[in-house]
């Protein structure tokens, strides 16, 4: 299939290298021109200098950007993803955004009968390098399977949550989850190491047992090093927390714990760590 992708950010990069493995032509645009051609390099297919661009001929057009406000800016608008693609096209978007933006974004497009997917995934950047991303999927019934043959290049799982907005209400979800357990996570490792345990010996015992998580498994080494260079950014954190905040406002949900962990990321930002991974909470508990 000819296929766009928008976004060659940590996570858009390998899972638009995927796409191009499994067989797609793929026509890639990124903001920042360099990375669009160092991707070319590295990969093949093409680079070109606007998401419209990209769109033209494209059977499915994958974007995956900062938030909300980022994601109208790549597909709406005349230099937007919409104005270049055809009817019978599909827009997945795998950007963490809000339901509202999703369900916006989906109506415009569904005006140009193009399909929408709002498909934010799990699994960190390792999950797009081996193909293991987890992704929870908003769309209409009819286009359930047609985005389904595309993921099977990079996701080991691909859950349909229900009509287009829910695939990000199950992020918030994701997120909640992550936010406690790495909160958790922070302080355990901190204490162990305070304890003067050797934290390897603990993570091998506590990593067969009931504390066990992908964030302990993925992360504990990196934590104990003080090594968040890499990964998940703070500041997308952040956002997501937002999102998830302002979602539970409006649904009588209460997040108190969430709400903590988010004014703990602000802290974490304020000391210079906004690039750095989810996992630099514990940095906050190191400098003391
Ligand atoms: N990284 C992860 O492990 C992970 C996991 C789950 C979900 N996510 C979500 O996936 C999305 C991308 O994350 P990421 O880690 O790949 O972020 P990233 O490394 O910061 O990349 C963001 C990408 O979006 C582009 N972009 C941002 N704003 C734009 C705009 N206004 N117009 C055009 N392009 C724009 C950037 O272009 P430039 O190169 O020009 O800056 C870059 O290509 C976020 O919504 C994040 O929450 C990420």
């Amino acid at each position: 299939m000819n296929v766009a992708f928008v976004g060659l950010g940590v996570m858009g990069a390998p899972i638009a290298a995927h796409l191009q493995r499994g067989g797609h032509a793929v026509t890639v645009y990124n903001r920042t021109p360099a990375k669009a051609q160092r991707w070319v390099r590295e990969y093949g297919g093409h680079a070109v200098a606007t998401p419209r661009d990209a769109a033209q001929g494209a059977d499915a057009v994958f974007i995956c950007v900062g938030n909300d406000d980022d994601l109208r800016a790549v597909v709406l608008g005349h230099e937007g993803a919409l104005a270049g693609m055809s009817p019978g096209a599909l827009l997945v978007d795998h950007t963490t955004t809000s339901a509202a933006v999703a369900r916006e974004v989906g109506a415009v497009a569904a005006e140009g009968v193009v399909g929408f997917v709002d498909a934010p995934a799990s699994g960190g950047l390792a999950g797009s390098e081996l193909g293991q991303r987890s992704i929870m999927s908003g769309v209409s019934d009819a286009d359930v399977e047609r985005a389904r043959a595309y993921f099977g290049a990079y996701a080991r799982a691909v859950v349909h949550q229900g009509p287009v907005g829910t695939g990000q209400l199950s992020q918030m979800v994701n997120q909640i989850c992550s936010a406690g357990v790495l909160a958790g996570l922070a302080e355990g490792l901190d204490f162990a190491v305070r304890a003067g345990l050797d934290p390897e010996r603990v993570v091998a015992a506590i990593g067969k047992g009931a504390a066990q998580s992908w964030q302990l498994d993925n992360r504990w080494r990196t934590m104990v090093d003080a090594r968040f260079d890499f990964g998940f950014a703070v500041d997308w954190m952040r956002t997501d927390l937002a999102l998830a905040s302002a979602t539970a406002d409006e649904i009588g949900a209460s997040l108190p714990i969430t709400e903590e962990v988010e004014e703990r990321y602000a802290e974490v930002t304020a000391m210079g760590g906004g690039r750095w991974d989810t996992s630099s909470l514990i940095a906050l508990l190191q400098r003391g």
